[in-house]
């Protein structure tokens, strides 16, 4: 399957999808002075951003001129154990010397949700960004044994939204944390490059029926997935590949 790369292990997926991140880095500052990620929440890119803080990575990107954004944020406070945001902090950006006013997190806490999606998309379209209005470099995604995405589950109204670039979702009664806010396929999909990492034997089963399957987006969102001129690259390891 093209844009699948399978690894044996977690640990190569992680290393190889790092040197990836750190390329992409460097050509967004050469091109155009700036940096632009969105980080994805969940488990999974946990191991990587603990590699990309190491000191064996942690000045291999120009941290000073990188932008970082997030896929998507639970509705709960920061310092929940379920917020996104604090995941991030602890496994990479309390490591590494971004400036604090280029990190921006989506408040999961607002008693508005709508409002603070629309606060975010503003973040997003202040980003410094070339005329051609993309606003990210590279976008880094997980999949739910659902084949969610960021937070697009299946058969929700965000599934469906083709101008805001980020709302509010409920995805009672699918997940426990039922109110959500999410970047959406219009900012997603014009990102310069996508990556979908994936691991593990729970994710098999949905990572077959993703990648061999009919494309049905309501169930499986991860399906709208389609960059408009970007790369999109699928990263598994062995165990979610393990039916391919
Ligand atoms: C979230 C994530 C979500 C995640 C998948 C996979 O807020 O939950 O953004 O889209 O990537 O649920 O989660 P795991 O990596 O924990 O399996």
């Amino acid at each position: 399957m093209k844009n699948t790369i399978i690894f044996q292990t977690p640990d190569e997926l992680v290393q190889a999808t790092a040197a990836r991140v750190v390329e992409i880095a460097a050509q967004s500052i050469a091109a155009r002075g700036v940096f632009s990620l969105a980080l994805a929440g969940g488990s999974t890119p946990r191991a990587l951003y603990k590699l990309l803080a190491s000191d064996a990575w942690r000045t291999r990107i120009d941290w000073q001129n990188t932008h970082v954004c997030f896929g998507d944020e639970r509705a709960v406070v920061p310092d929940s154990d379920d917020s996104n945001y604090r995941m991030a902090r602890e496994s990479l950006l309390n490591h590494i010397d971004v400036p604090p006013q280029n990190i921006h997190h989506m408040i999961g806490e607002a008693a508005d949700l709508d409002a603070a999606a629309r606060d975010y998309e503003a973040q997003l379209r202040a980003l410094p960004m070339p005329l051609d209005l993309v606003p990210l470099d590279l976008v880094l995604l997980g999949m739910g044994d659902d084949g969610h995405t960021a937070s697009l589950f299946p058969g929700t109204p965000a599934l469906r939204e083709t101008q805001r670039w980020c709302v509010a979702t409920d995805v009672a009664p699918l997940e426990p944390h039922v109110r959500r806010l999410t970047l959406t396929y219009p900012v997603l999909n014009a990102a310069r490059h996508i990556f979908v990492i994936v691991t593990g034997k729970g994710k098999m089963q949905r990572a077959q029926a993703v990648l061999q399957g009919p494309r049905d987006i309501e169930k499986m969102p991860v399906q709208g997935i389609e960059p408009i001129d970007g790369e999109l690259v699928r990263m598994l390891d062995a165990d979610a590949a393990a039916l391919l």
